[in-house]
């Protein structure tokens, strides 16, 4: 779990060009789902390139909570045992999902519909995030949740008993959310219907259906409309975690920054609901090559050819936000490196992640000597060119990971060196980060080495 140990800072000094190649790993999104749906499963499923960071083995370890028999074989090796759809135990200790708001949301709605009780919390950053958008559509299914104020963990659930199928037009654009309530579908009776109004991430719908539940996905008047039948026997699978597009962003984006880099980032999932970044970057003047594009793992995927790049400013658009919600600190610390000014509206999301992502990269960036303009829903950064960006300030990372990385890549090309307060929690997503990027050619180190 992050955040629990000691901080450790760390500094981004400005590099020479980057070479080589970045092999990132596993999704975290798609390594959460393939625990949860492999102890949802009859029988043994087999994961090859599970994301070993500590976000997806602190759900790993909550699926053996749940019963379910969880075993790691090597590398990115994993097997789980399920125990099958409504076969959950009651755990015997609180459920700790440490940094990950995604663990808790998905975990939470997998048990909202069985008869056992759970309570879970988390570190300090995932204690302050809002658990309201889950455990209201899970009262719909029977479920009752008792937290602290303003929904906050530590949470209690005690599941449906007699679960009800569901229909949720879901209020905010989130995938945790979906998922929840589609995972809590899994076992009420008859048809639980969820609808989005803007698409997010689909690694749920592709799971629950290579897993063998009964799902379909329709376009109506009131969004993406997924309807998935109840009590399915799921099927155990082979899942194959493609390399995730979130963490290959931040090798991508200091190849474009540092002068002279260019580096090769294969098997890059190129789902189209995680691709934003990607097709932001390109017309901010990015030189991506998207080679040998296939399908891995039921994702589509390529590999990423980036070299430095003159970039500009650009306005994204607001449809885009759900695309690459999570990129938005590394974009705005590219953003920085631009000719002219990038404009991000539609991202008051941001505020509800590890932490409140718009003031974490305003306030960092301005220390760094960048100008920004921010509001509620919105982040403005006034490019400084290549090469223009002063830096010579530590960023605070309030336990958010992508933050960390983010203010380091600044680091690599700022005229002076940039420090984090805390480089821990990169472990949660990203635990190969600091020697996967040295081995590039970036120079990072750890205060004191
Ligand atoms: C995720 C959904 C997103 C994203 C998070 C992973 C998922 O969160 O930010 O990192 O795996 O479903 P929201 O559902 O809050 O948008």
């Amino acid at each position: 779990m992050s955040g629990q140990g000691e901080p450790i800072p760390m500094t981004a000094t400005r590099s020479g060009p980057l070479s080589g190649t970045a092999e990132v790993p596993g999704d975290k999104s798609i390594s959460h789902r393939a625990l949860i749906l492999g102890a949802m499963a009859v029988g043994e499923t087999r994961i090859t390139g599970l994301l070993e960071g500590q976000d997806v083995l602190d759900t790993a370890k909550a699926m053996r909570s749940f019963g379910a028999e969880v075993t790691r074989h090597g590398e990115g090796r994993w097997s789980v045992h399920g125990v099958g759809v409504g076969g959950f135990a009651e755990p015997d200790d609180v459920i700790d999902c440490g940094n990950s708001g995604t663990g808790v949301r998905l975990i939470m709605g997998t048990m909202a519909t069985s008869p056992i009780t759970a309570t879970f919390t988390g570190d300090a950053s995932l204690r302050k995030r809002p658990m309201g958008r889950v455990t209201d559509p899970l009262a719909l299914f029977g479920a009752r949740a008792f937290g602290r104020q303003g929904g906050r963990l530590p949470m209690t659930v005690v599941g449906a008993a007699d679960p009800v199928p569901v229909r949720y037009l879901v209020p905010v654009p989130s995938a945790q959310v979906k998922s929840a309530v589609l995972l809590a579908g899994l076992n009420a009776p008859g048809q639980t219907v969820v609808i989005e109004r803007e698409p997010t991430r689909d690694h749920s719908e592709r799971m629950l259906r290579g897993f063998g539940a009964e799902l379909g996905v329709e376009d109506t008047a009131e969004g993406r409309m997924i309807t998935l039948a109840g009590q399915p026997e799921l099927r155990p699978q082979s899942v194959s975690v493609p390399r995730d597009p979130s963490s290959a962003a931040f090798p991508v984006c200091a190849a474009l920054i540092v002068e002279g880099s260019e580096i090769l980032v294969p098997g890059v999932s190129q789902n189209p609901t995680r691709n934003g970044l990607f097709t932001t970057l390109v017309e901010m003047g990015a030189d991506i090559g998207f080679l040998n594009p296939r399908e891995e793992g039921g994702e589509p995927v390529a590999d990423l050819r980036v070299r430095a790049s003159a970039l500009k400013g650009i306005k994204v658009p607001e449809a885009r936000a759900a695309s690459m919600i999570d990129e938005y600190p590394i974009l705005a610390a590219v953003a920085a490196f631009a000719e002219g000014t990038t404009v991000m509206r539609g991202v008051k999301e941001l505020r509800v992640k590890e932490s409140d992502r718009i003031d974490a990269m305003a306030r960092g960036l301005e220390a760094c000597g960048v100008r920004v303009e921010e509001e509620e829903d919105m982040l403005i950064v006034h490019g400084m060119g290549p090469g223009g960006v002063p830096g010579g300030a530590t960023a605070a990372t309030h336990l958010d990971h992508r933050i960390a990385m983010s203010f380091l890549i600044l680091g690599l090309a700022s005229k002076r060196p940039v420090s984090v307060d805390d480089g821990s929690p990169i472990a949660t997503s990203f635990p190969t980060f600091e020697s996967l990027m040295t081995g590039l050619g970036a120079s990072i180190a750890r205060a004191g080495r």
